[in-house]
């Protein structure tokens, strides 16, 4: 299928700062998007150059095959006439409307008087539970509410794209989780498309068909959210999607060692091939993929094991998450309340223990460089053991 929205070398500066920089991005039809970086990497900017609230310097962007924007042949379709859904961090209702004349107003600036007359601002207000709620005025409706009719408003005019500016972050957790999956039901029901910028993995995960993962504003990994989860192209990815673990390996005659001196023997040729290239790597692993042992005895075989000691833990409920140090480096590990529980609670910051992972839970990366250097099939039977 054609891409229905095309980006294409989207550049945007302010004064010698490139904060979007020749970012290309396609997008289908009826697609859920996820912008996904960290606070600075231009996602907010990309997404008001869709919009059309800001003039980037170069690049062109299309939607359905009708440019919007050119920077070569100056085309500029305002904002008001790209057909556009916005839904913003701070709720933005205006404060002296009421609900229905908030979610009325994109009918009411579109000149759509047939929906307007259809019932179409009343069944957006159903739609977001808020049907009750018409009458009021924003300050008498919860951040949830007020968050809820914002999105009506986003969607009542059925826009060709629908984008959302971090919608979520201002409100607590319990009505975080409630107004994502409202907008979740509501993609999956009418098929809008959508972009949607976050700095949570956790969101972009929950919602997205695709993640585009921003770095200094250009996207450094454009995939589907298991394949982002599984195979992060980078050590950046890696790290802001959750691999919170990271053991710096230097090249030894045995293998890998890493800062504690324990070795980790990547006996597989294509490592190993990779590996000549350079002297340095950095291993990548989420702490649930790692467990905790009272001796050497203990490790299942085929897992890579490291001498440890602890530093601090917090309970959890099922879990506990637990913070060891192995050599110069901190790495987190969750460990089972149940199995766990009782030798932690006695356990003083600086007791020694073991830890160990699969191999296959590792992603390597080239140190400095953060390149992804090989596939994931480390084989790492054993461990230098130090004494
Ligand atoms: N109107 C502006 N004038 C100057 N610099 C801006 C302006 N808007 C954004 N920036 C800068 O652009 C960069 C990216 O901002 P933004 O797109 O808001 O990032 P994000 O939404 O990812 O946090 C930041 O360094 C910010 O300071
Ligand atoms: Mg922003």
């Amino acid at each position: 299928m054609a891409s229905q929205f095309a980006v294409t070398g989207l550049t945007k500066t302010y004064g010698s700062n490139v904060v979007v920089d020749q970012l290309d991005l396609e997008i289908e039809q009826g697609e859920f998007l996820v912008l996904l970086g960290p606070s600075g990497c231009g996602k907010t900017t990309t997404l008001r150059c869709l919009a059309g609230l800001e003039t980037p310097q170069g690049g062109s962007i299309s939607f359905g095959g009708r440019q919007v924007f050119d920077a070569s042949t100056k085309t500029d379709v305002p904002a008001h006439k790209r057909n556009i859904g916005m839904v913003f961090q701070s709720y933005a209702l205006w404060p002296h409307m009421t609900v229905r004349d908030n979610i009325r107003y994109p009918l009411k600036v579109r000149k759509l008087k047939q929906a307007i007359a259809d019932g179409a601002v009343e069944k957006a207000a159903e739609m977001v539970d808020c049907g009750a709620l018409l009458d009021r005025y924003p300050s008498q409706l919860s951040g949830g509410q007020q968050q809820r009719v914002a999105v009506a408003r986003g969607l009542v005019a059925q826009p060709d794209l629908v984008l959302f500016d971090e919608p979520l972050s201002n409100l607590d957790a319990r009505l975080r989780d409630q107004v994502r999956s409202q907008i979740h039901q509501l993609h999956q029901s009418l098929g809008f498309t959508a972009v949607f910028v976050t700095h949570d993995q956790a969101e972009a995960f929950a919602l997205a068909d695709r993640i585009a993962i921003m770095k200094s504003g250009k996207i450094e990994q454009y995939d589907a959210p298991e394949h982002v989860f599984e195979n992060p192209v980078s050590e950046y990815v890696a790290a802001f999607i959750g691999m919170g673990n990271r053991l710096e390996l230097r090249r030894g005659h045995d293998g890998w060692i890493t800062s504690a001196n324990d070795i980790i023997d990547l006996s597989n040729a294509v490592v190993r091939d990779q590996a000549d290239e350079g002297n340095a790597a950095v291993a990548r692993f989420r702490p649930d993929d790692v467990q905790m042992h009272a001796s050497m005895d203990d490790v299942p075989a085929g897992n890579v094991a490291l001498h440890a000691e602890l530093v601090t833990y917090e309970y959890a409920g099922r879990h506990f998450d637990v913070l060891v140090k192995t050599g110069t480096e901190q790495l987190s590990l969750r460990a089972g309340a149940a199995e766990h529980s009782a030798t932690l609670r006695a356990s003083a910051p600086g007791t020694p223990m073991v830890i160990s992972f699969s191999p296959s839970s590792l992603r390597v990366y080239a140190h400095p460089d953060g390149a992804r250097v090989t596939v994931p099939e480390l084989v790492a039977p054993g461990v230098g053991d130090r004494s």
